[in-house]
């Protein structure tokens, strides 16, 4: 049946986490179709079990952001979800680190999955989405994104692979943006919060980020554009 008065999202790495609970928020919406992607659906419990509660509408999907087959089979699936409504909101949320590390301890041959996932994968996602996110009411991508990778936030040596990442992230966001005005492309800082990768000593809570980060992707400006944002909406300097 064809989608009406919804507004369509993709979100990747929704097994737990961010991902999860950006999924759970927003289906306390019926405005809202969500496809929530995760690299195994069948092991994904806390993620089937919001069906039961949802107002807006949930899809779950198998996504692998290291799979470029798995990206593509999605395309071919998300297509044939949403049909001409195309997709309002391509989330660009999975991600990983390594341990804890630093510039001159770092694992330099690990880095290349980090990097492969956390900027080859939202990079190839924009490119294959393009054409559904294109055909929506909202052409927004959000990369999610971290202040760690922005040089003034001081931060200091550790999480050097991490970081070194997300800086890049936030490049391809603004390369994103130059190429295509038209589209809106951020990319989004959830601040430093209190999951398997942000750890017990995160001064956020999940449902507190991720308010933030839900009213920030549902209210952007058109300033917002092509920077790093934070979950308090406001500009990080890069
Ligand atoms: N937590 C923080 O303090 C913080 C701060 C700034 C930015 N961020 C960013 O926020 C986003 C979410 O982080 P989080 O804290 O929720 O991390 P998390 O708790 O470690 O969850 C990561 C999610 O990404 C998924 N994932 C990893 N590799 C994947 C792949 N190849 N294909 C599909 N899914 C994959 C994981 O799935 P599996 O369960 O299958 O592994 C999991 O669902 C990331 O982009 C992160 O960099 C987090």
């Amino acid at each position: 049946m064809a989608i009406t008065n919804q507004y369509t999202w993709l979100i990747t790495g929704c097994s737990r986490g961010i991902g999860l609970e950006l999924t759970k928020q927003l289906l306390e919406l019926p405005s809202n179709f969500i496809i929530a992607t995760c690299r195994d659906p069948s092991k994904a419990t806390a993620l089937n079990s919001l069906k039961s509660s949802a107002k807006g509408t949930l899809q779950i999907i198998r996504l692998d952001v290291d799979d470029r087959e798995s990206m593509m089979q999605s395309v071919e699936e998300v297509s044939a979800i949403v049909g001409e409504k195309g997709l309002d909101y391509l989330i660009n949320n999975a991600a990983i680190n390594q341990e804890i590390d630093t510039a001159f301890t770092m694992n330099i041959d690990g880095w290349a999955q980090v990097f492969k996932t956390n900027v080859a994968a939202p990079a190839f996602m924009a490119q294959i989405y393009l054409p559904l996110v294109e055909r929506s009411e909202k052409k927004t991508i959000v990369n999610v994104s971290s202040s760690l990778g922005a040089f003034g936030y001081g931060f200091g040596e550790t999480w050097a692979s991490y970081a070194i990442t997300k800086t890049a992230l936030n490049m391809l966001t603004y390369k994103q943006k130059a190429e295509r005005p038209d589209i809106n492309v951020v990319c989004l800082c959830p601040g430093w919060v209190k999951t398997d990768m942000g750890g017990d000593d995160a001064p956020l809570t999940l449902t507190e980020s991720v308010a933030g980060v839900v009213k920030v992707i549902t209210s952007l400006r058109p300033e917002d554009s092509g920077r790093l944002i934070n979950y308090r909406h406001e500009i990080v300097p890069w």
